[in-house]
């Protein structure tokens, strides 16, 4: 059984413990929690997830910590093979490579590497990479595909060593991880004992900007433990001897911000884009408690309007399944009241996902040629942040009069 390990007590940045509550989703079981088909499930776990936000550094986190080796010791997210994402690595890899100046022979290590594809095209381009990602499962893969990669969580008991046996780093790397953490200082603390003095730190996370302004609810769940404004990573960096050099929003996971740091010694001058997203962040009051409230606020009815849009499609003998099975999306219908009574099956294209039922909503998980063969009259795009790429993939079923719900920033219907 999976624990809890603890309720944050104190603010994981800035060590404060004046919280305010926005949001209760009560108790619901972990979103990447997809179990084999039973004739019940009582015995599934569920977990209490709260919303709050600290009021002097304004990050805002889930209140339960769940045991990290339980959640990412064997993981199931598998980096997506989408166009998208693979298009945005590789822009990744050219913003990294011209703001340090990298050349071949240069060191990159990237924590929350995954099977190594961010790190493949680093090394396509002659540097030396080293991966660390505490999921075995997926450093076997990486490492079986030649790239270096260490099976644990990152902090300064691994990076020294890499440090030591490999040489300093010019580009410590964290893609999409940091939001998982939750001894933030020990990671920093890790990107310390590894970069060089002139390296560059790049740290992507999902934007809580875009997570407020589009009411994207169903990304909080347990994985991801802190949700970023430019303002709180700042404050984050500074207490680690690092700070803001520029910063690019980009279109992935509904919207994130890639931050490249350096030391504070260093002598680069911060690019006009920082104090642009700060002054923009202000603009929409994220030092104030209205946002958080608002945002609370529009979750309710959001979750309200997707659970009757469905349950009134359903009731009317419309079939209905689900588009992707993300965890975002199994926590979406959990949150919204849905289960195997209106949504008929879920299709993804991730093979162990296959067979087994979504966590909560208990849902069967198919193959995208298994979903073909009986298309539904609705899909819920429940990965919604590939809505174009999936929508363009899928002409056929829209011209056959099928049509997609897409739950979020409100639902709506797009028909061929
Ligand atoms: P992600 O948003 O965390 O990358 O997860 C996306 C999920 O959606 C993943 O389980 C794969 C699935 N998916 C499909 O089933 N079909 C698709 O075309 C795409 C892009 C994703
Ligand atoms: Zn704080």
């Amino acid at each position: 059984m999976i624990e809890i390990i603890k309720d944050v007590e104190r603010c994981r940045v800035c060590g404060d413990d004046n919280w305010f509550e926005i949001f209760s989703f009560g108790k619901v079981p972990l979103a990447n929690g997809f179990l084999d088909p039973a004739p019940h499930y009582e015995d599934e776990p569920t977990y209490p997830a709260d919303v709050v936000v600290c009021r002097q550094c304004w990050l805002m986190s889930l209140r339960q910590v769940v045991d990290p080796e339980a959640l990412f010791g064997h993981y199931v997210y598998v980096s997506s093979n989408s166009d998208q994402i693979n298009q945005h690595m590789r822009r990744v890899a050219d913003w990294c490579t011209q703001k340090l100046g990298l050349v071949p022979g240069d060191r990159v290590v990237e924590m929350g590497s995954n099977i190594g594809t961010q790190l493949a095209l680093f090394k396509e381009r002659g540097m030396r990479v080293t991966g660390v990602d505490p999921a075995r499962n997926l450093a076997q893969v990486a490492n079986d595909n030649g790239i270096e990669t260490v099976a644990e969580f990152f902090g300064p008991e691994v990076s020294g060593p890499i440090a030591r046996s490999h040489g300093e780093a010019k580009l410590v790397l964290g893609r999409q991880c940091f939001a998982h953490i939750d001894d933030v200082h020990n990671i920093l603390k890790g990107v310390d004992a590894v970069l060089a003095p002139d390296g560059g730190l790049v740290i992507e996370v999902p934007y809580l900007l875009d997570l407020l302004n589009e009411t994207q609810f169903d990304t909080i769940y347990h994985e991801h433990l802190s949700y970023y404004s430019l303002g709180t990573l700042s404050t984050l960096l500074k207490a680690h001897g690092f700070r803001l050099v520029d910063v690019e929003r980009a279109d992935v996971h509904g919207g994130s911000i890639v931050i490249f740091a350096t030391r504070t010694t260093d002598s680069r001058q911060p690019a006009a884009a920082v104090a642009a997203l700060l002054d923009l962040e202000q603009k929409h009051g994220l030092s104030t408690e209205l946002p958080y409230r608002q945002f609370a606020e529009r979750t309710r009815q959001v979750i309200d309007a997707v659970g009757s849009l469905i349950r009134d499609l359903s009731g009317k003998g419309k079939r209905i399944a689900a588009y992707g099975a993300p965890s975002k999306g199994t926590h979406l219908l959990i949150a919204c009241g849905l289960t195997s009574r209106e949504i008929e099956f879920c299709i993804d294209t991730t093979p162990l996902k296959h067979g087994k039922v979504l966590p909560g909503s208990h849902i069967p998980v198919l193959s995208p040629e298994q979903g073909r063969q009986t298309p539904p009259d609705y899909y819920l795009l429940l990965a919604w942040n590939y809505a174009e790429e999936i929508i363009r993939k899928e002409r056929s079923f829209l011209e056959g009069g099928g049509r997609f719900i897409v739950p979020i920033p409100e639902p709506r219907v797009c028909a061929g």
